[in-house]
């Protein structure tokens, strides 16, 4: 692991389409597979617990959480499982994107209680895996997320699903994967190689046990065999994303200029 406090952004806004589901090659395919069973043994099943909620984040941005949610979410989904991929990081969504799917209406959409469904839309890739897109960005992604009403999403998609596997913003940027992690059943750190500075992970961690997270384990990504084979990424790229959050809250293509949270637990009705 790097010693590096502040590591040098990886793009992810580019849709590299080749890095996920069937397009993955054979030693990639058998990692995630690995993470699958892993992550099925460490949460294992009970009459009243069918369905196992996982929290994917990060130390830093750009480690691989999105990537990493949606191939579990896809080899979970190859394995008969009913699967629902949660696009929760609302500030930089990517899953939409690389699945060519309608961003909007979404999560947020439901959350500010604009709409009481939530539509779990066909990935596309396999079909035992929907996904429940971000819907438009809102100014206040931790309010929203850590919301009576998200409690209540997370419910109801419990009943629908096997495994539900939800993609977070990184730990040290922003407050969203702390507040959600009391609705899941437990979190994956994604840590990059040569990227994240182990001070960086461990005050992750930290805040992590502070908030009474159940870590299920580490995921290392940017391995030299991954990074040898197809899948090559494009490192080091421009932007500085996570630090520049403060202009969501102008933004203009958010349908409620408020964005109130809607504290009532309500009902939601989801449709698969
Ligand atoms: N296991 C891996 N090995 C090598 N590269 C990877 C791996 N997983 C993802 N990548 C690449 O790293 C880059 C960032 O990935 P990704 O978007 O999944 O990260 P992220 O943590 O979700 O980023 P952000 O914090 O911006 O949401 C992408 O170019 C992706 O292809
Ligand atoms: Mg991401």
């Amino acid at each position: 692991m790097a010693t590096s406090k502040n590591p040098a952004p990886i793009a992810s806004d580019s849709p590299d389409k080749a890095v996920f589901g069937k397009n993955l090659g054979f030693a990639a395919s058998e990692a995630y597979r690995l993470l699958r069973t892993n992550v099925m043994f460490s949460l294992p099943i009970d009459a009243e617990h069918k369905c196992r909620v996982i929290g994917i984040t990060s130390a830093n941005a750009g480690e691989g959480k999105s990537t990493t949610a949606l191939n579990l979410a896809y080899m979970l989904a190859e394995a008969r499982q009913q699967t629902i991929l949660v696009e929760a990081d609302m500030r930089l969504p990517t899953i939409s994107k690389r699945l060519g799917l309608k961003q909007s209406p979404g999560l947020s959409n439901v959350l500010v209680g604009l709409t009481s469904k939530v539509i779990a839309q066909p990935s596309g890739i396999e079909d035992y895996l929907k996904v429940i897109t971000s819907g438009d960005i809102p100014p206040n992604p931790s309010e929203l997320l850590g919301s009576a009403k998200m409690k209540t999403l997370v419910d109801v998609l419990s009943k629908n699903a096997d495994f539900i596997v939800i993609d977070l913003p990184p730990i040290n940027e922003v407050a969203d994967a702390l507040v959600v992690s009391q609705f899941v059943d437990g979190m994956l750190m994604i840590v990059r190689h040569n990227y994240a500075s182990r001070h960086a992970v461990i005050d992750a961690m930290k805040q992590l046990e502070h908030a009474n997270a159940k870590v299920l384990g580490f995921v290392v990504t940017g391995s030299e065999n991954f990074i040898k084979g197809k899948y090559k990424y494009k490192k080091y790229g421009k932007y500085g994303k996570y630090g520049k959050y403060g202009k969501y809250g102008r933004s203009h293509n958010y349908g409620y200029a408020q964005a109130v949270v809607d504290e009532n637990p309500g009902q939601v009705d989801v449709e698969i």
